[in-house]
């Protein structure tokens, strides 16, 4: 069985998450999303919330399942028995983060290898740090995220104030 995990922030999930989410789980038997739990962070959204949010916005996916993290990537594919880490790759900037990352996970866990997907052209531009950025002054954030999360995060940002 092939299981790759996907690491990240997702604060929130953008509908760019969601399309490499939905093509990594044609590529592999199962997808563990990995929902890092930082505390040098504040993010919008408690990881519990973003782990709700992304098993509601991926139940019409199969193979798929979320979990939260603290830690190595690597430590967490490990504990998944996954052997590849997936990624999405916007652009020439998201490149020198990713290889150097990549990179040190290779040689943290030699057999976990990261697997790039580039990131649909409808959704090269976006981001979840974009995403809050419109959202904060009030723009529409319809074509970013899914109809719930755009609600969430209006609604978060609301209480916030
Ligand atoms: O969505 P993001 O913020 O771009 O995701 C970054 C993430 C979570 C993949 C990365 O920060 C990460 O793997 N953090 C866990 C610590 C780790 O394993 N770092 C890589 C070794 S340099």
């Amino acid at each position: 069985m092939s299981i790759a995990v996907y690491p990240g922030s997702f604060d929130p999930v953008t509908n760019g998450h969601l399309d490499i989410i939905r093509r990594a789980a044609e590529l592999f038997d199962q997808v563990v999303i990995g929902v890092l739990n930082n505390s040098a962070k504040t993010p919008l959204f408690s990881v519990e919330e973003r782990v709700n949010i992304l098993e509601k916005a991926t139940r019409d996916i199969s193979g798929v399942k979320v979990m939260s993290f603290s830690g190595l990537s690597v430590d967490f594919a490990k504990q998944c028995e996954a052997n590849a880490i997936v990624r999405g790759l916007r652009a020439v900037t998201d490149f020198e983060y990713e290889l150097q990352m990549a990179q040190t996970n290779r040689i943290l866990a030699t057999n976990v290898d990261t697997v790039f997907l580039t990131t649909s052209l409808e959704f090269a531009y976006l981001s979840s740090t974009t995403v809050k950025e419109v959202a904060k002054f009030d723009g529409d954030i319809s074509q970013f995220v899914p109809a719930f999360v755009a609600e969430a995060i209006h609604a978060k940002m609301k209480t916030a104030e």
